[in-house]
């Protein structure tokens, strides 16, 4: 029987031919970039380079030399960091993933480096459908965009128009949004917003405090006097279900509940910001780990993803003209981030005994052997699955900023969270293997110690 044609939405990369050709340019891409490297001074000149392109320094003196093997980058300068921020979120996958970058190479030798909402390719289709199998059956529709703070707004403007004239927005003290100008407001860190418009309709409520046993009925209070003093004329509640920026705080299901539920009882929307949490606790979704299906009605992701995208229900589906934009992703980044989606249900990563959650176990064994080392140095720990954080020393913002800066020296990126007190963080990626984990504390500890021996603290 005649074999019948391919569909055209299927990946290309199905195709051996496509796929040998592709592993091939691969191969000769890994062996030229392994070729290059600046000398010292050079890189010192790209560093400076870049910042007088930027108009600031960068954060690390680190420019990438475009390939590296798992938490490995390779710099430009041809020395290799353990990378256990992964670009805030960009490579949860590590870097120069084979698979992934077979994916994307096919993709990239497609029709267009970009799409738009006007004519999308079968990348388009994929990844809104991938996205929407996790989504638990109450989430219909998916509309693709390209950062999170893109995807932030168009849920916004869902939520506004569904509830107008209801204009006013809850969300958690010291959440973080995006970068938009409303979203500078919606975030609750004021340099953020250092001399931007504001409008005064955005309003704050406390995030769970383990530390008190009221913390639950104290947060529905500061929600229930919003509700009163606004009446009829707060749209939605924001929830980011792992504070990010915040310092990777978590909260317990039932603090979730309680609010969501008297959002609901209220007649305001309850949007979930998944941009950090996407694929980092356990399950794809974070309101998945933590059973809260039922309770959503707008739900963001990005980061991992590869791009971004507002998931919502039927009832938030906005009319005509409100949500556009040209660009729905590049082709590469949908057919990427289709391909995580499919690995991290294919090679076993979720669910409460999926790779994700067991590498927070992991992690959380090797912190606290450190602790057993350096008792004093290592402080609370927080965070679920692959974004953990902990609070070093006094957790002073000055002693977070010199550990960062000495592991990077030593050859790991980490990063800061938080304030009062402030936490080293880390976006570790999904695959992050044992011999990893091992030397990014080995080198921990090298960091942790020299800072305490200059600024005299004991471990
Ligand atoms: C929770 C959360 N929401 C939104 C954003 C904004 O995403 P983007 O930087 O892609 O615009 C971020 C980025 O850090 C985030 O952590």
């Amino acid at each position: 029987m005649a074999r019948s044609k391919p569909s055209p939405l299927e990946s290309l990369r199905e195709s051996s031919r496509v796929r040998d050709a592709a592993r091939e340019l691969i191969r000769a891409v890994a062996a030229e970039a392994n070729q290059r490297e600046l000398s010292p001074k050079a890189y010192e000149r790209a560093l400076k380079g870049v910042a007088r392109l930027r108009g600031r320094p960068l954060f690390f003196p680190a420019i990438s030399g475009g390939i590296g093997r798992g938490a490995r980058v390779r710099l430009a300068d041809g020395t290799t960091r353990l990378d256990f921020i992964s670009g805030i979120g960009v490579y949860g996958f590590g870097h120069s993933d084979p698979d992934l970058l077979e994916t994307a190479v096919v993709a990239a030798a497609g029709d267009a480096v970009f799409q738009g909402h006007l004519l999308p390719g079968s990348e388009y289709i994929a990844l809104s459908k991938a996205l929407l199998r996790h989504a638990g059956g109450h989430l219909k529709h998916a509309w693709l965009s390209v950062s999170g703070a893109m995807a932030n707004e168009n849920a916004l403007k869902m939520i506004f128009q569904k509830h107008s004239p209801a204009d006013n927005i809850v969300v958690f003290e010291k959440n973080f949004a995006g970068r938009s100008l409303a979203l500078a407001e919606v975030t609750d860190r004021p340099a953020f917003r250092d001399g931007l418009p504001m409008t005064g309709k955005v309003h704050y409520v406390p995030f769970y405090d383990e530390g008190d046993p009221d913390s639950i009925a104290r947060s529905l209070a500061v929600l229930e006097g919003h509700l009163a003093r606004h009446p009829g004329r707060i749209a939605g509640m924001g929830f980011e279900l792992v504070q990010g920026e915040g310092g990777f705080r978590c909260a317990p299901r039932e603090f979730f509940v309680a609010l969501m539920e008297r959002c609901r009882e209220a007649g305001v929307a309850v949007w979930v910001d998944e941009v950090q949490t996407f694929a980092r606790t356990g399950e794809l979704y974070a309101f998945r780990t933590l059973g809260l299906e039922n309770l959503v009605d707008v739900v963001t992701v990005g980061k991992t993803l590869q791009g971004s995208a507002a998931l919502f229900t039927k009832a938030y589906n906005p009319r005509p003209g409100l949500i556009a934009g040209t660009y729905a992703g590049s082709t590469v980044g949908m057919a990427v981030g289709t391909r995580i989606i499919e690995r991290l249900e294919l090679e076993g990563y979720l669910g409460p005994e999926g790779r994700v959650a067991l590498l927070g176990g992991r992690f959380e064994r090797r912190l606290d052997s450190l602790k057993k080392r350096m008792p004093r140095a290592i402080g609370p720990r927080s965070g679920i699955g692959a974004m953990q954080a902990f609070v070093p020393f006094d957790g002073s913002p000055e002693i977070v900023t010199a550990i960062v800066a000495r592991a990077f020296e030593e050859g790991l990126m980490v990063f800061s969270a938080g304030s009062n007190p402030t936490k080293i963080r880390m976006l570790l990626p999904v695959n992050t293997t044992d011999e990893e984990l091992e030397s990014g504390f080995s080198i921990l500890e090298i960091a942790m110690r020299a800072v305490a021996q200059e600024h005299d603290l004991s471990c």
